[in-house]
């Protein structure tokens, strides 16, 4: 078998009329994807991670036939997303963000009765497919059955997208974010399921996330997407592997607002949290920390900053990933 996902240079701009003032407006261009590319193969998880506004969504859509790119090409399961688009349907299960088509009226299970006869599931196979969704989701000990889908809690729905999303029992996942605002518990269930359905029925699943903890729970692979380009890939331990020499110093301190501009002078990348309006954490990626250490906390103390804490560290998957998204 090829591979599951193949994606080639794909482009999205997205032009948004801006009104300025009454009577005024101007076209904004966005550069939603500028040419991504990258593979995805059968019983393997591969995660597309990205703040907000990276174009994980967008990716998705398009996968999903849902939108159409402005350059570039996608094959699902060998066929085009461009010029094969029913047969790319068939192929895929997708589970977005903001969950639409369920009806509020309905139950969970009258719910994928329904999604099972637009999909032309044959009704004797639909039944059997929903009966162990069901189970497999644990959504009978929560009511599918009898609660009416909009009394359905946050993670529930979620669990019900999961299942309308394998209702076809289709080769390709494409899951837009499955987990935002589940609790621990619901949430680790959709992990747990998705890793089971990559390593247990060879599904190939492109999984979006901004959360690092989460993409290295679950994902074979990571793709780190920023700006609409892939900035960096590779397993966890890959990535994390990739800056081999990169320390971080973890420096707290409590002042004026001012912090990014001291730093600034030392061309190098860095991370600045402000809690408190005058506590400010700042991770600061280098090589050689003894080099810049002294002078820094110096400068610190000159422009009259308390120094709270200071530590240097190995760095996480996030440093990683803002280290490959930040100019220097
Ligand atoms: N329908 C649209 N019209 C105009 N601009 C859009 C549209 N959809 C997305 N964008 C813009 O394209 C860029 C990528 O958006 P996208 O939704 O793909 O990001 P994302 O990585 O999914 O972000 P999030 O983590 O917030 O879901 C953003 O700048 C966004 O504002
Ligand atoms: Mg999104």
């Amino acid at each position: 078998m090829g591979e599951a996902i193949v994606v080639e240079d794909l482009a999205k701009t997205y032009r948004v009329k801006k009104r300025i003032r009454f009577l005024k407006s101007h076209i904004e261009v966005v550069e939603a994807l500028r040419g991504i590319s990258f593979k995805v193969r059968y019983g393997e998880v591969v995660g597309l991670l990205g703040p907000n506004g990276a174009g994980k969504t967008t990716t998705i859509k398009i996968l999903a036939t849902l939108l159409l790119p402005d350059r570039g090409e996608a094959l699902i399961d060998g066929y085009s997303v461009v010029k094969e688009p029913n047969k790319v349907r068939e192929r895929i299960g997708i589970m977005l963000t903001v969950e639409k088509g369920f009806y509020g009226k309905l139950s969970g299970r009258e719910n994928l009765e329904y999604f099972a006869a637009l999909y032309g599931l044959e009704p004797r196979r639909a039944r059997e497919r929903i009966n162990y969704l069901v189970k497999l989701l644990e959504l009978d000990k929560l009511g599918a059955d009898y609660k009416l889908f909009e009394e359905y809690s946050l993670g529930m729905k979620a669990r019900l997208s999961l299942a309308r999303a394998l209702l076809r029992d289709a080769p390709v996942l494409l899951l837009d974010e499955p987990t935002l605002g589940l609790d621990p518990p619901s949430a680790r269930k959709i992990r747990d399921l998705v890793k089971d359905l990559a390593r247990k029925e060879g599904k190939a699943i492109l999984y979006t996330t901004h959360n690092m903890f989460e993409a290295e729970m679950v994902c074979d692979r990571i793709l780190l997407i920023n700006k609409g380009t892939i900035v960096a890939e590779g397993t966890p331990e890959e990535l994390k592997s990739r800056v081999p020499m990169l320390k971080v110093v973890n420096l707290v301190v409590r002042g004026n607002k001012k912090v990014r501009g001291l730093i600034a002078d030392y061309n190098v990348k860095y991370e600045v949290k402000t809690e408190a309006s005058d506590l400010h954490t700042i991770r600061v990626y280098v090589e050689k920390p003894e080099e810049i250490l002294g002078d820094l906390l110096k400068k610190f103390v000159r422009n009259g900053y308390d120094i709270v804490s200071i530590r240097v560290e190995e760095p996480t998957l996030e440093d990683v990933f803002i280290y490959f998204s930040r100019e220097a």
